[in-house]
């Protein structure tokens, strides 16, 4: 048995057929379910308006459950308890009638951790039509980003929320926070002194965070082009990156003190004005190329597309952090759609050394880097300079990594899914992993000047073949500082 006890919970899904749900959310219950850390009293509502037959949705759900856990670790006997677990129920999420059947399924003895995976303009009639059937007494909420399309929108949301649920009983999920290897970034920060001594301006010359993808929009045109990669990406994943990188140590490990440092950084960024918008921002959109050497179509080329659409598949910015830790030190930003390799990376570049014995001609190898890399191959790797071995050699340097691979050295643990561990944590009512309202604002203030800018100067995106790296520009946008992104082929 694991050594953590989770409470009961009745767990109601609110968009249950939707792909969030199907995807992620069910096959991380069911995970949970099997690594023994589902309370046997737990059950799971299915929310969903689609009023087709109950046992067809279940089955529906399980169906869902076979396509995306792998068969070997698919165990007929959980999945059968699993199922035992799940009820379906229709309906409309506007209606307060409806809600009735619902409290009826709700045991009034267990605490009741209401998900919403649906688009956010229903958080508020939801909150609303609980709180009317006596269900939001002591119950959990949990958010699904996007918040809002900007601070404006994501206030509406958070106050129409608030109005019937305090802050601590409010889960918003990013669920990069979730990664193993990005709780792993408190552990390396803070368990190393090694690191926080050398983490500041006076030892690092500039930060990379990539998160590249190879897929392009996967039917969700709708909701993306209305997005675009800054909203979509920026505004959360690479911001939450960011932070957990340059935020001064917390006192504690409690959810408080760990965002209090994350809103300071948040506050700390420097506005992109549309003056630096030319030399700090390129936005990029794909256009027809071939990844992994299959040919897919350009952006306004997918399924439902408008052919007119300028809205980005690409941002790549240079971010900078007014603070004594952090001044002059640039934060390079880039995440895209339809990139060369699927690739999420963090990259510090370390200052040379403040005095150069060497060979000139090898003074260009210079520059230790941590590359932590979040997926795929999760690991940790610090290039380090050393002689290069051989009676020829004289004091001829190479770079080296000092390596650590997860999957490798730890073979025996499969890293679990994001949305594992934070239904998990949602359980046991850690607040942690999740994102407090003003982390959400102050992400979107900084994101909303950009957005501004980039209308008022007109800013069309650049042209990338899907399978590169992102527009010419972008690497620019480094090379400029005479700098370039690590690993870039
Ligand atoms: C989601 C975005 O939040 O994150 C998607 O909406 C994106 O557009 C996804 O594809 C990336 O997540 P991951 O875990 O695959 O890096």
């Amino acid at each position: 048995m694991p050594a953590i006890t989770v409470e009961a919970t009745t767990f109601a899904l609110f968009g249950a057929l939707g792909d969030l749900a199907l995807r992620k959310l069910f096959p991380a219950l069911y995970r949970l379910d099997q690594a023994g850390l589902l309370h046997s009293d737990t059950r799971i509502l299915a929310l969903s308006r689609d009023e087709g037959e109950p046992s067809a949705r279940l089955e529906q759900i399980a169906q869902a459950l076979r396509r995306r856990i792998p068969a070997a670790d698919l165990d007929e006997q959980v999945l059968e308890r699993f199922l035992v677990r799940l009820e379906y129920l229709a309906m409309d999420f506007r209606n307060a009638q409806d809600y009735l059947a619902l409290a009826e399924r709700v045991s009034s003895s267990l605490p009741l951790i209401a998900y919403f995976a649906t688009p956010a303009a229903v958080y508020g009639p939801i909150c609303e039509h609980l709180a009317a059937a006596g269900l939001a007494e002591q119950a959990r909420v949990v958010l699904e980003k996007p918040i809002g399309h900007d601070l404006e929108s994501s206030r509406v949301i958070n106050e129409a929320v608030a109005r019937y649920f305090p802050e601590t009983r409010i889960y918003r999920i990013d669920h990069y926070l979730g990664k193993e290897t990005v709780q792993n970034l408190i552990a390396l920060r803070f368990a190393n002194s090694l690191f926080e001594t050398q983490w500041n301006q006076h030892h690092i010359s500039h930060v990379e965070i990539t998160v590249a993808e190879t897929v392009g929009i996967e039917g969700r045109w709708g909701y993306f082009d209305q997005a675009g990669q800054l909203r979509d990406m920026i505004q959360n994943h690479l911001l939450q990156l960011l932070c957990l990188i340059a935020m001064d140590p917390p006192s504690n490990l409690t959810a408080d003190s760990i965002r209090d440092e994350k809103v300071k950084v948040l506050k700390a960024l420097a506005p992109i004005t549309p003056e630096k918008l030319g030399n700090s921002v390129v936005r990029g959109q794909y256009v027809a190329g071939s990844v992994a050497g299959k040919t897919v179509p350009g952006y306004l080329d997918e399924e439902n597309s408008n052919a007119e659409s300028c809205t980005e598949t690409f941002v790549a910015l240079r971010a900078e952090i007014c603070n004594w830790r952090w001044s002059g030190v640039p934060f390079y930003l880039r995440t895209g759609k339809r990139m060369a390799e699927k690739l999420s990376q963090i990259v510090i570049h370390f200052k040379e050394p403040p005095f150069y014995i060497f060979a000139p001609e090898q003074r260009s190898l210079i520059s230790n880097r941590l590359i932590i890399r979040l997926q795929p191959d999760e690991g940790i790797s610090l290039q380090v300079m050393t002689k290069e071995q051989g009676l020829d050699k004289g004091m001829h340097l190479r770079s080296g990594p000092l390596q650590l691979n997860f999957s490798e050295t730890y073979k025996s643990s499969r890293i679990p899914d994001a949305y594992e561990r934070l239904l998990l944590e949602v359980m046991q009512g850690n607040q942690n992993l999740f994102v407090r309202k003003d982390e959400v604002e102050y992400a979107w203030k900084w994101c909303d000047q950009l957005i501004e800018g980039w209308s008022r100067i007109g800013d069309a995106p650049k042209a990338y073949p899907a399978g590169s790296w992102g527009p010419v520009a972008s690497i620019a946008l480094i090379t400029r500082d005479g700098r370039s992104w690590y690993g870039d082929l």
